[in-house]
């Protein structure tokens, strides 16, 4: 079941999905949060760590599972996602560091990390909220368009030419952007109790096409939310171009 919350632009979704977070860590404050990288969820953690300045909004019992990392880079790297946490959300926040999980990067045995990263996510009994963002392919976390299935297990992903494209903007040499990630699978994601999939900009209007109208493909891998129970997605109006009613 998806919910749809439309709204007119990106400041507009940041603020809406810092509440929902919000609210979740204030009722419960040990909650377990599944979160995101990219350019999407940034206003959303900029507006959380303002009400955790401004507002006393606390994270001490908090627990958080990223959904991917990039092969090859280690944490202090610019561009690997646990600098990009650390440096857009948990040093500005008063969580423990022991408790904010990433896949590792630079690991040496990548099978053992998925394992042991699937591991994690059943002794936390899964997340409370997982907070996503989408391809303009319909990826979510790394799990990229295959052709007839879709991967369980968290596992080391291959990405595609126009993910790596897509994602070469952020790198000083283009030519450097990883081409494999560790990614959640599809059932780390579904078990969460609540997915808050946020999609912003003309460019993810295809996904959201996929996530709403589409038949549930591995071709689409968004589209596998239409058999969740409890999805909030937050779209703006330029991504919603393709949904008529
Ligand atoms: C990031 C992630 C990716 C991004 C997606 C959209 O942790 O899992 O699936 O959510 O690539 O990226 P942006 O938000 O930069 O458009």
């Amino acid at each position: 079941m998806i919910e749809i919350i439309r709204v007119k632009d990106y400041e507009t979704m940041s603020l809406y999905a810092a509440r929902l977070v919000a609210a979740q860590v204030r009722l419960v404050p040990d909650s377990v949060l599944g979160l995101a990288t990219g350019s999407t969820p940034l206003g959303m953690y900029r507006e959380l760590v303002r009400q955790h300045r401004e507002e006393g909004l606390d994270f001490s019992q908090v627990t958080t599972i990223n959904l991917d990392e990039y092969c090859g880079l280690p944490g202090t790297h610019e561009q690997s996602y646990r600098y990009y946490m650390d440096s857009n959300f948990f040093s500005k926040i008063n969580i423990d560091p022991d408790l904010t999980f990433i896949p590792d990067g630079m690991t040496t045995d990548i099978d053992a990390c998925c394992e042991m990263y699937d591991e994690l996510i059943d002794f936390l009994g899964g997340t409370d909220i997982q907070v996503l963002g989408v391809g303009e392919n319909g990826h979510i976390a790394f799990n990229e368009p295959h052709d007839y299935c879709f991967t369980a297990q968290t596992h080391k992903a291959e990405l595609t030419e126009n993910t790596i494209e897509v994602n070469s903007r952020f790198f000083d040499d283009p030519a450097e952007t990883p081409h494999f990630a560790i990614s959640m699978g599809m059932r780390g994601i579904m078990s969460s109790k609540c997915i808050l999939m946020l999609i912003s900009g003309a460019r993810k209007a295809d996904a959201v096409y996929g996530l709403l109208r589409g038949e549930v493909t591995p071709r689409c891998p968004v589209s596998i939310l239409q058999l969740h129970p409890n999805v909030k997605l937050i779209v703006t109006d330029d991504a919603f171009v393709k949904i008529k009613d």
